[in-house]
């Protein structure tokens, strides 16, 4: 694994294993603006071989897997020989339908990873509309910069860092910057956070979290409101939300969320407990 200091070596490394890809294959959808945030924060790594891109992402203490393979046959064939997989902590997502995600399941198993968690795409049309509720007190405010201690430390203690994607302290920045994150804070305190991105007509939750002590208060639910009603040109509001979650998955149903049938596979290699 070498450090990745461009973007255009990322690009054009997809690039090479594709055009000579006869069953092209791959869980990685780079952003530009993304992979350059990464790039400048030093987290991105690379090793690039013949037919196949390996892309290694460090977070907190362990490391997102990214490949393309020009098949997947030869991504097998390239991963038995990557050190990296026996010594860091490593976890690789495999997003699609179910069925079509079968064959890189059995072959990252026999690579030493196993299955770690399981998320679920949920979508949400406008026409859902919003049920009704009695109104709370809590006052929604962007988070500001002087926040973002207190919002790593509600996103650590709410999630699953394996399995969730945590945000880096300059993502959490960036979005304060971006007025992407809506709060609520009791006094001083940090009581709750949506973290969101819009791009064009769709908008993605990122995470939606109350500190526990606040729960069932209905700041989540002036959180989620003051969100869909801000977002009234938004056609299409997308989300990820870990399977087993049923806390959340039935209030995002609540307000019209449905699953739509991707899953985000979570695996994690023997060094992750
Ligand atoms: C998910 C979470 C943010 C919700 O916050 P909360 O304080 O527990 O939720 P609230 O009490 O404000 O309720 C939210 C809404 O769900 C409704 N609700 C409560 N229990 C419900 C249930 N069992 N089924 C469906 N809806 C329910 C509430 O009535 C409210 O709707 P309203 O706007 O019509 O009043 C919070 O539980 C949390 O932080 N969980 C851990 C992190 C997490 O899992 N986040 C989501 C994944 S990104």
């Amino acid at each position: 694994m070498a450090p990745i200091n461009t973007v255009s070596q990322v690009f054009d490394a997809i690039r090479a294993v594709k055009s000579a890809a006869p069953a092209f294959c791959t869980n990685f959808f780079p952003i530009e603006r993304k992979v350059q945030a990464w790039i400048d924060h030093g987290e991105l790594a690379g090793d690039l071989r013949d037919g196949t891109a390996l892309f290694f992402r460090k977070d907190r203490d362990f490391w997102h897997l990214y490949f393309c393979a020009a098949s997947p046959g030869t991504l097998e064939r390239e991963l038995i020989s990557v050190k990296s997989l026996k010594t860091e902590r490593m976890v690789v997502d495999l997003v699609g339908n179910e069925a079509a995600l079968s064959e890189l399941l059995v072959l990252l198993k026999q690579a030493g990873f196993r299955r770690y968690s399981q998320l679920q795409r949920m979508a949400r049309s406008p026409e859902s509309g919003l049920p009704p509720a009695s109104t709370g007190d809590a006052v929604v405010t962007n988070a500001e910069p002087a926040d973002r201690e207190a919002i790593v430390d509600l996103l650590d203690s709410s999630f699953d860092r394996y399995a969730d994607q945590l945000p880096a302290r300059h993502e959490i920045e960036a979005a304060i910057a971006g007025r992407q994150m809506l709060a609520i804070k009791c006094g001083e305190v940090l009581a709750a956070v949506l973290f969101f991105e819009t791009q064009g007509l769709t908008s993605t939750i990122r995470y939606w979290a109350v500190a526990e002590s606040f729960r069932s208060r209905r700041f989540g639910a002036t959180l989620m409101r003051g969100y869909l009603q801000a977002h009234a040109a938004v056609r299409r509001f997308i989300l990820w939300v870990v399977a087993t979650n049923e806390n959340a998955v039935q209030k995002y149903q609540h307000y019209g969320y449905a699953p739509d049938g991707l899953v985000d596979h979570v695996l994690a290699n023997q060094l992750i407990p």
